[in-house]
């Protein structure tokens, strides 16, 4: 498969008033065509800035380093021309809430103005033909009637659809999702997540999904990163990072999770403005804690089949390679 999406050592620091703010410390990742990458961790760990970089937006306040290679581009050189050239045709996003939709529009008008900007269509007919087929793609059983509707005449996960079919409108190579489908009745989140996957691998688009929600992440990521504080702490096939996580914090979440008893980790992430040297998960890890040295990751240990661990714990049993 090729490459698509390239991410390397991405760093960014935001100016604050209380300091340094330290939300990306060098984060790095591939993603292919046709893969979703999920990266999940909880609040404040540094998921809505990846997000945001990767749709171009850099705040004000941000000094950011690093690479964001997309189909040969740097997202971070482009200019504001070229950049808006990009988002909606070849870059889609889903946010999380249907607050984003507006009221006073129907369905059908976000969809045609979202082609008309990023297709440059202008004709009704061919507009409303392409909004209709995305819709019945999207499997509602009453494409036309939803075409219609204001936002809030359909339902909750109605409305959830109807964000998809704005984000995929265009077929965009890549898709970044920002906590999509949280809080959720389980049967629609299964219901959109299975739609989701359809539509990706019928035009063979790509994904970024961040998220707290490791269910998200089990049910439709090809590969993971566990983020903690602004840094990767584990990277894999999601099968392997799921199934046999290696990191403390990765292990954390895993028993955070309602069908393994919903067992909090003890302590608190240290925040973005730690800046210390030596792994920021030590105050809380069930080793690292009990000792005075600091515990210093120069690399991750590689364990097989791409599967990256960054904990002094975990052994090498490969050379690490050019990362994922
Ligand atoms: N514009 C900003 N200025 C200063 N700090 C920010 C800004 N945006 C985010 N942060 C801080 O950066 C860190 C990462 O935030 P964010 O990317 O939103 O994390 P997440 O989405 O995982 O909750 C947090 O400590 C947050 O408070
Ligand atoms: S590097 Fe040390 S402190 Fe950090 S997670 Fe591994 S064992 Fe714990
Ligand atoms: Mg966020």
């Amino acid at each position: 498969m090729k490459k698509l999406l390239s991410v390397k050592k991405l760093k960014v620091v935001y100016d604050s008033s209380a300091g340094k703010v330290h939300a990306l410390r060098g984060i790095s990742f591939n993603v292919k065509k046709g893969e979703i990458f999920g990266i999940a961790g909880e609040s404040g760990a540094g998921k809505t800035t990846i997000c945001r970089l990767l749709m171009g937006f850099m705040e004000k306040n941000a000094g950011i380093s690093g690479q964001v290679d997309f189909n040969g581009d740097d997202l971070l050189k482009l200019n504001y021309k070229d950049l808006y050239r990009l988002y909606g045709r070849k870059i889609g996003f889903l946010p999380q809430s249907i607050a984003s939709l507006n009221p006073l529009l129907t369905i059908g008008t976000h969809i045609t103005e979202t082609l008309k900007k990023n297709l440059k269509i202008k004709k009704k007919k061919i507009l409303k033909k392409k909004a209709i087929y995305i819709l019945d793609a999207l499997e509602f059983s009453d494409s036309r009637q939803v075409y219609n509707s204001f936002p809030y005449q359909l339902s909750g996960g109605m409305n959830q659809r109807a964000l998809l079919a704005i984000a995929f409108c265009c077929f965009p190579d890549l898709v970044i999702a920002d906590e999509p489908f949280t809080g959720l009745d389980p049967d629609v989140q299964n219901r959109l997540l299975e739609t989701v996957r359809i539509l990706k691998d019928k035009k063979n688009i790509s994904m970024v999904i961040v998220t707290h929600d490791l269910k998200v992440i089990e049910k439709i990521c090809d590969k993971t990163a566990i983020i903690y504080n602004g840094s990767f702490v584990e990277t894999g096939e999601t099968k392997d990072v799921i199934k046999t996580p290696l990191h403390p914090y990765t292990q954390s979440l895993i028993k955070a999770m309602p069908e393994n008893g919903m067992i909090p980790t003890w302590g608190f992430a240290p925040g973005a403005l730690y800046d210390d040297a030596g792994c920021s998960f030590q105050p809380r890890c069930p080793t690292g804690s009990k000792e005075k040295k600091k515990h210093i990751i120069n690399s991750p240990a590689s364990v097989g089949n791409n599967h990256y661990v960054w904990c002094l714990n975990v052994k090498n049993q490969e050379s690490v390679k050019d990362l994922l």
